[in-house]
């Protein structure tokens, strides 16, 4: 990780991470305390490790325990909020909506009362891709693209976002929305890594297929209007983004009121070039079988990266398809030792 010399005093600020023990959220919280920040993680472990809390104090709990967060506020009196709590599963929105709209969007206005309580001004939100529902062309997106998302996670991505500008707008408060496409890949050093259960995605369920455990390798519909009919993404690896949310609570330290960027790498893979690498990383030969299509996917979805880069400086250092796969690959082989 890199630093600007006008970041250097902001040294030693206490962040609060929510959902900090999450798969994201840890990386951040590492990547934070690598800049000599002092993370404070607040989870509730619905879904994430104590484990993957590392880099600083936890305070197990709810976002929306209003009673919970004024005493966490007064104990850390944190100089910023990184906010990634909330539910993030496409296909479990479908099916239970208002747990999504509870966690994602009350939850949220809880935690940004709780700021305006205690006088905290800054916060960067983890938003996603999914905001963008699905795009009309397969063109890299940028941050102006139509917002129409397809399926209630996305809506609440967007709800959250909506309301974060206006607690900006009407106390002043500073905010970053970074719109991720799809994280993956591991911690380099091999301190972190993915873990979610079920597990959805795809790269730990070819790593799964690869190893001879889960349920195996299945690519969700082969008849897209794509280069070769399966869907297309934009994998960035988690420690870019990560690093990413740094670069971004610098900016908000020294004085950028708010800003939305989409965090990908401009370029998409389709879900068998996915598998093609996960065969040459792991030198297994995993066979895949053709399954429908998954509700709610896009066909493509590719970030255009054009304001990071220029914006916040954001130089990835691991985007590459293979390193994406490889540092996975070393996590989940340590893991199922
Ligand atoms: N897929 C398969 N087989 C699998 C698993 C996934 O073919 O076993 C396909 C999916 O159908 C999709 C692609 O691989 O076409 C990527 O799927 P993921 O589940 O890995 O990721 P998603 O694109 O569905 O979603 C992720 C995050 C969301 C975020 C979105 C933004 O989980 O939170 O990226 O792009 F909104």
């Amino acid at each position: 990780m890199t630093t600007k010399d006008e970041d250097l005093e902001t040294f030693g600020d206490t962040i609060l991470v929510t959902g900090g023990a999450g798969y994201i959220g840890s990386h951040t919280c590492k990547a934070l305390a690598e800049a000599g920040y002092k993370p404070v993680v607040l989870d509730n472990f619905s879904n994430s490790n104590s484990w993957a809390v590392r880099w600083g104090p936890l305070e197990e709990g709810d976002i929306g325990d209003k009673g919970f967060l004024d005493g966490v506020m007064q104990r850390h009196q944190p100089k910023a909020v990184i906010h990634f709590a909330g539910l993030i599963e496409v296909g479990e929105s479908v099916k239970h909506p208002a747990r999504y709209y509870q966690n994602n969007v009350s939850g949220t206005i809880s935690l940004l009362s709780a700021m305006e309580r205690h006088g905290v001004d800054k916060i960067i939100f983890s938003s996603s891709a999914a905001v963008y529902g699905t795009p009309e062309l397969p063109a890299p997106l940028d941050e102006e693209c139509s917002k129409s998302p397809v399926n209630p996670y996305g809506q609440t991505k967007l709800m959250a976002e909506k309301i974060i500008a206006d607690f900006g707008e009407s106390y002043g408060l500073g905010y970053v929305l970074l719109r991720y496409f799809n994280a993956a890949g591991a911690d380099p050093a091999g301190e972190l890594g993915e873990s979610h259960d079920p597990e959805s995605h795809l790269i730990p369920r070819l790593l799964e297929a690869a190893h001879g455990s889960g349920a195996g390798a299945t690519i969700n519909g082969d008849d897209y209007d794509t280069p070769d009919g399966s869907c297309v993404r934009d994998y960035i690896h988690v420690s870019d983004l990560a690093a990413a949310h740094v670069l971004a609570l610098g900016k908000l330290e020294n004085g950028l009121k708010n800003g939305i960027y989409n965090l990908g790498y401009g370029r998409g893979y389709s879900v068998k070039e996915v598998l093609q690498a996960v065969c040459r990383v792991t030198g297994v030969e995993v066979k895949a079988t053709i399954a429908p299509r998954r509700a709610g996917d896009p066909p493509s979805l590719v970030a255009d990266p054009s304001k990071v880069i220029t914006e916040l400086g954001w130089s990835p250092k691991h985007d590459t398809l293979d390193e994406i796969v490889s540092t996975a690959w070393s996590w989940f082989s340590r893991q199922s030792q």
